[in-house]
């Protein structure tokens, strides 16, 4: 069978091989420390454990509207009051099966055939194949330590004149872990709206930070589109729940196409998620665990000889250049150094290929959300396999 031709301009997600082989060498009996995973490393608190058992005890086992449960979106809309002093109605809000089904609406409402949308390069490498998906291009605009990873006005200019149908942001981004300051969120929102375009901010890192906390785009305009969800800050990435927040105008086409595409999301996620709100003491403690292991590994890395040029202050990712380690080993790219840290070290990172073309060749992306004792054992792995 042959299958849509589309398709061969969809990319592979890289990490699911890393993934797949690291599977296969634990079922062999090796041991592997698992640097490459992109999901918080504890489970679900038990109260949002408790409210889905609930749940289902009444029998909440039907579809919900296909905006998404009222006490959800009201909840979420006093969220954003709590967190960022910003007033949403919960009309705007849209509960989605994860970030990933909001922006398959996102970019649904958004996007004509070959229109041109904005993304980072390196940025999450879901974004372009979506945007492909759905007949758009996507326009990956590299950035590098000089703009924190981040689009700014000057990145953006050049490729708004060929015109841009919107752009996204992503602070803290993954791979990254960087977060774009106030000027040049100010100045993407000001640029991309001023020429008609959309701004899509996916806020799904947010509560992840280790100094400042990060801005809702909601704060630079009532226009743009935010997407955030339960998976990294709640802690509950297999309940696949998400949400987003668009302009009034937007909201019948998106009931519209969650309608079609996914009628509503998970009653038993939305449920349980009523109670995620109350957790704050159980992702406050995560946190801190978090940045007990950003730290030491941020400064073991560099004690190794990885550069990492832009401290990471949010998510749970470094992302380390390693050309100088490259010639060092004599090893061609970052995918062949994975490759074989995993086979000979015992330990999976991540290429930079799956995030892009800029630079990839020469970058890896580390998670540390995991026990601090494995990152002090991939520590002592990496620099044996250094050596
Ligand atoms: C930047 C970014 N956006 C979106 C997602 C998708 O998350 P969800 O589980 O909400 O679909 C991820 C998952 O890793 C991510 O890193």
């Amino acid at each position: 069978m042959i299958w849509a031709k589309k398709l061969t301009d969809i990319q592979p997600f890289y990490v699911m091989e890393v993934l797949r082989r690291a599977k296969e060498l634990v079922a062999q009996g090796r041991d592997i420390v698992r640097l490459e995973v992109g999901e918080p490393n504890f489970s679900t608190p038990p109260p949002i454990i408790k409210a889905a058992h609930q749940a289902l005890e009444k029998d909440q086992t039907n579809y919900t509207l296909a905006q998404g449960s009222l006490p959800l979106r009201k909840r979420i809309s006093k969220w954003y009051g709590e967190q960022y002093g910003v007033d949403v109605s919960e009309n705007r809000i849209i509960i989605t099966s994860g970030t990933s089904g909001a922006f398959m609406l996102a970019f649904g409402i958004i996007l004509d055939p070959g229109d041109r949308f904005a993304i980072t390069d390196p940025g999450y490498p879901c974004y372009k194949n979506m945007i492909r998906l759905l007949g758009g291009q996507p326009v990956q605009i590299p950035v590098g330590p000089d703009s924190q990873y981040q689009l700014n006005a000057s990145l953006l200019a050049p490729e708004l004149k060929k015109g841009l149908r919107g752009g996204l942001i992503t602070s803290p981004s993954n791979p990254t872990g960087t977060l774009i300051n106030d000027t040049a969120f100010t100045q993407v929102v000001e640029l991309i709206e001023g020429g008609g375009g959309v701004v899509v901010s996916d806020e799904i890192y947010h509560g992840i930070t280790y100094g400042k906390s990060a801005k809702t785009a909601l704060e630079f305009s009532d226009k743009a589109i935010v997407i955030n969800g339960f998976s990294k800050y709640f802690a509950m990435t297999g309940w696949r729940l998400g949400w987003m927040i668009v302009p009034h105008d937007a909201l019948g086409a998106v009931e519209m196409l969650q309608q079609n595409m996914f009628i509503s999301a998970s009653t038993i996620a939305q449920h349980a998620a009523l109670a995620a709100f109350d957790c704050t003491d159980n992702f406050a403690n995560q946190l801190k665990k978090y940045d007990i292991n950003r730290v030491y590994l941020i400064d073991s890395l560099q004690k190794l000889g990885f550069d990492i040029s832009v401290e990471p202050m949010g998510a749970f990712y470094i992302y380390a250049n390693i050309a100088n380690l490259l010639a060092k080993c004599d090893i061609e790219n970052s995918q062949i150094f994975c490759e074989r840290l995993l086979e000979e070290a015992g330990v999976a990172v991540t290429p930079g290929l799956d995030f892009g073309s800029f630079g990839a060749k020469e970058h890896l992306r580390f998670s540390y959300a995991t026990d601090f004792e494995r990152i002090k054992e991939g520590v002592i792995r990496i620099a044996k396999f250094l050596e």
